[in-house]
């Protein structure tokens, strides 16, 4: 039976936008009664539109920034009711990469300290050769020779900063991994490696994905299931390989009759 690792009911995330006494106040509904479950080794697939909430959901999950209202629960038990200890490890279980792969990095540190400081914080027994030899370890496994150990992120491509990114959020072991749209500052060859990378990755470190972007083609190449989102509401959801098949709305027709053909009409 497929084990449940997060589970999201009725997830709100609501900006006031008006001020003052008399004036009725109003909100942004970022994030609009949102629900769905992740399970383990799948990758999940979070897609719509700029503005629709995808962000938002990945901050609120991770407790990056706090809810409006409704439940998250991780492995089993609710966010709420996590101690300072139980949220530590946490920390340490389910790792977020970013869209932006240079503003993500220190610039101010070299490739191998940026990838190593995770581990000082959680794994405060290791030496420093047992820390390095596991940074190198990790730049092989994303595809980073370690040549480029002591250079800094201004002296890399994008393609090589969010590798650093990757290898920087997988050096402590986590079980989930949380992309948002890890790819598309990125050309289009080089995104494709990147997701070959993750895929490869996924399997070498057991991870359980949540994959989010605006390009439908992109969640059709990597997710099991998939969850299409708009004006911070669910609107479909369910296995990819049948929404693509047969989408019931539509806005998810639209963005399906959106994404380009790999073959150019003639
Ligand atoms: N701090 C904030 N204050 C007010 N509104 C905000 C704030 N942060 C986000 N929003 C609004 O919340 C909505 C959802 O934003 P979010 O960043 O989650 O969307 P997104 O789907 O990730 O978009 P993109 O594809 O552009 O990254 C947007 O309308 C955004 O303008
Ligand atoms: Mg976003």
């Amino acid at each position: 039976m497929k084990k449940e690792i997060l589970n999201v009911q009725n997830l709100k995330l609501h900006y006031p936008i008006s001020r003052g006494f008399f004036v009725k106040r109003n909100f942004i509904k970022a994030v609009d009664g949102v629900s769905f479950s992740l399970f383990v080794g799948e990758t999940l697939g979070i897609v719509g539109e700029s503005g629709s909430g995808k962000s938002s959901i990945c901050r609120l999950i991770l407790s990056l920034i706090p809810k409006t209202s409704g439940n998250i629960k991780w492995f089993g038990k609710d966010f709420n009711l996590y101690k300072k200890k139980e949220i530590k490890s946490f920390r340490k279980k389910v790792q977020i990469i970013f869209q932006d792969p240079y503003g993500s990095l220190d610039p101010r540190m070299t490739i191998g300290s940026i990838i190593k400081e995770p581990l000082g914080i959680f794994n405060k027994n290791l030496s420093k050769n047992e820390s390095t030899e596991r940074v190198i370890a990790l730049m092989s496994d994303v595809g980073l020779s370690s040549d480029l150990y002591n250079r800094y992120p201004h002296e890399i491509s994008g393609g090589q900063c969010q590798r650093v990114g990757i290898a920087r959020a997988l050096i402590n072991k986590p079980s989930v991994l949380v992309c948002d749209e890890p790819v598309s500052a990125l050309d289009l060859s080089i995104q494709a490696q990147i997701l070959d990378l993750l895929d490869v990755l996924k399997h070498k470190y057991n991870l359980t994905l949540i994959f989010v972007s605006h390009d439908l083609s992109v969640v059709k190449a990597i997710c099991d299931n998939v969850i299409v989102l708009k004006s911070g509401k669910i609107i479909e959801n369910g296995i990819t390989s049948d929404l693509f098949k047969n989408p019931k709305d539509p806005y998810t027709k639209k963005l399906i009759s959106s994404v380009p053909s790999p073959i150019p009409a003639r």
